[in-house]
């Protein structure tokens, strides 16, 4: 079967192990979060606290390739199901 890359969508990219996937997004609902901070505890390259304990969003668009295992984790673990992922 021949495949035409043309037709895959902009948003997919080639990852470090050479395979097509798409970019992985991670959104936080400020009005959910209640400042747990597991998110921050699990993975402090992508959340940081501010001053009143809510977490705060450090990664703007795509997520590097290598944080994605910890965003699913900060996602996964947050008791208030503020953190949300996108592919
Ligand atoms: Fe808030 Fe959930 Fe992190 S409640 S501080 S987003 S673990």
């Amino acid at each position: 079967m021949t495949q035409c890359w043309k037709k895959l969508p902009a948003a997919l990219f080639i990852g470090a192990d050479g395979l097509y996937s798409p970019r992985m997004r991670v959104h936080l609902d400020a009005e959910k979060c209640q400042g747990h901070n597991r998110c921050y505890a699990l993975a402090p390259e992508l959340f940081d606290v501010d001053d009143y304990g809510q977490a705060v969003l450090l990664v703007e668009g795509d997520v590097p390739a290598d944080l994605e295992d910890k965003a699913r984790l900060a996602a996964s673990n947050c008791p208030e199901y503020a953190i949300t992922i996108t592919d």
